[in-house]
């Protein structure tokens, strides 16, 4: 899969995807992340990319111009979905990262500072997402974060090892508790049922303590 960021801070990004699981799957070509600045692409002399907003108010805006033009230039493949990152966006969950993993191309629109110029939504007409209600200095954190967690789905990124088969959300629950070695460590131990190797009886106590971690921390999943 191809990401295209279109971002004031392209270091952001690269420095980012640079460690761990992330890094292996650039390395392993599963896939590719470009980055592009509309700074780049700016008319203004003094290579501006934001002016104060009309009709007053505090902050500042991003003009039309440097976005739309470095958005034209970036080559859009055949299966492409391109995102702007908003506060004002529909929030971020595991659904929509399923459904963004079917693409072979994102376009991920940054913003900074006070926002988009409307005009940059009206020509692009992006998808608008948001990582939750509160209010981020740019979208380069969301994007990172919708760019690892639509990674993670893609074969080749996880080994079997890193499995995302039991992970949170993936049947509409919550993950059970994991132990690993001491059996005791300060006194806590390791719950009996997970040391006797009968794995029917692991199997069942996974799923009652899934079930009631999910009513007891987010009860809206349940419903
Ligand atoms: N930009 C600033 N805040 C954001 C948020 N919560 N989600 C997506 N993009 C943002």
């Amino acid at each position: 899969m191809r990401f295209d960021v279109l971002t004031l801070f392209p270091e952001v990004i690269k420095d980012n995807l640079n460690y761990s699981i992330m890094k292996r799957a650039v390395d392993a070509g599963v896939i590719e992340i470009n980055t592009i600045n509309p700074r780049d692409y700016t008319l203004n002399k003094h290579k501006k990319v934001d002016d104060t907003p009309y009709g007053g108010g505090a902050g500042m805006v991003l003009m039309p111009q440097p976005y739309v033009d470095a958005y034209d230039a970036v080559k859009k493949l055949e299966n492409s979905c391109t995102i702007m990152l908003t506060p004002q966006g529909e929030t971020f969950n595991n659904i929509i990262c399923a459904e963004l993993a079917n693409y072979k191309q994102l376009i991920l629109i940054c913003g900074h500072y006070e926002g988009f110029d409307e005009r940059i939504r009206e020509i692009i007409k992006p998808r608008e997402v948001s990582i939750g209600d509160f209010v981020l200095t740019g979208g380069e954190l969301p994007a990172l974060c919708i760019i690892d967690s639509v990674s993670r789905r893609l074969e080749g990124t996880l080994g079997k090892i890193e499995s995302m088969e039991e992970d949170s959300f993936s049947d509409g629950l919550l993950e059970y508790p994991q132990y690993t070695k001491p059996r005791d460590f300060r006194g806590y131990k390791v719950p009996d049922v997970l040391l006797n190797g009968n794995h029917k009886d692991i199997a069942k106590f996974r799923y009652q303590q899934k079930l009631e971690r999910t009513k007891r921390r987010r009860p809206d999943l349940l419903k």
